[in-house]
């Protein structure tokens, strides 16, 4: 029988460090990570048409309609770099991008669900430190993942930002809105058997090594 390829799918709320990780699993398994929220930051920042739709949602922290996430999701889907795996950061959000998920991989692919679990105070915190380039999408934090020169990125160089919906309110909208929409997530690893529940308030050190002890168990 031909084997399915896995995926990963990074779920957990604003800020819990699914970025950070999902990109360190990245390099250790060689796969391409696709991040929605990442693609609509780069539409937005090339003024195309769908990302000026989208910034509109994004602005305010609501979800981007699932039409245009899927257009998106489908086309990064059909690159060369996913045909043998991924990892999805940010999508799918609710019941109904899962279920448009798992129509288009259909049985080519074999997913897993990576819950990073922390509390809404660390959220906050985690969110009012962070700093991000907006040149080639690389994440800092003030304290806990500082850029090795003042403002600039240590990747390009590029002066860094403050995301335009990490505002506090925005912030509160984001994570009320995660609550309503992740159970299904959740319940669907449970009943496929494959959900790793990481404790993301720790280190980023000590998440990225219990993810990646999870992670070779199955493989
Ligand atoms: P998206 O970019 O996906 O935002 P999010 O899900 O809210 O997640 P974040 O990017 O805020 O956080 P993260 O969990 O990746 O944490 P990070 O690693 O950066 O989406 C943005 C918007 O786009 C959405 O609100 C929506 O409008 C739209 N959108 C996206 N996907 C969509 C979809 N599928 N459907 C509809 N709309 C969609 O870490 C955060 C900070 O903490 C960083 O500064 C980092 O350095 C630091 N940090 C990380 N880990 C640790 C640690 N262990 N200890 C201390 N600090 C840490």
């Amino acid at each position: 029988m031909k084997q399915a390829y896995l995926i990963y799918i990074f779920f957990g709320p604003p800020g819990s460090g699914k970025g950070t990780q999902s990109n360190f699993l990245g390099k250790k398994l060689g796969l391409p990570v696709i991040s929605t929220g990442e693609l609509l930051r780069y539409e937005e920042s090339i003024k195309s048409p769908l990302g000026l739709k989208a910034r509109r949602y994004v602005k305010h922290g609501q979800l981007v309609p699932d039409k245009l996430i899927h257009q998106i999701i489908a086309g990064r889907l059909r690159k060369r770099d996913a045909a043998k795996g991924f990892i999805l950061d940010g999508y799918p959000r609710d019941a109904k991008q899962l279920d448009d998920l798992l129509k288009l991989i259909q049985d080519k692919y074999t997913p897993w669900l990576i819950e990073v679990k922390v509390s809404d105070r660390e959220v906050v915190n985690r969110i009012s430190g962070r700093r991000v380039c907006n040149n080639c999408g690389a994440s800092y934090h003030l304290v806990y993942n500082p850029p090795k020169k003042g403002g600039l990125c240590d990747v390009c160089g590029h002066k860094l930002s403050i995301r335009e919906d990490d505002k506090p309110a925005v912030v509160r909208k984001r994570l009320a809105d995660y609550k309503d929409s992740a159970d299904p997530l959740l319940a669907y690893g449970k009943k496929q058997k494959r959900l790793i529940s990481i404790n993301g308030e720790q280190s980023i050190a000590k998440v990225r090594q219990d993810i990646f002890k999870a992670i070779d168990k199955i493989k």
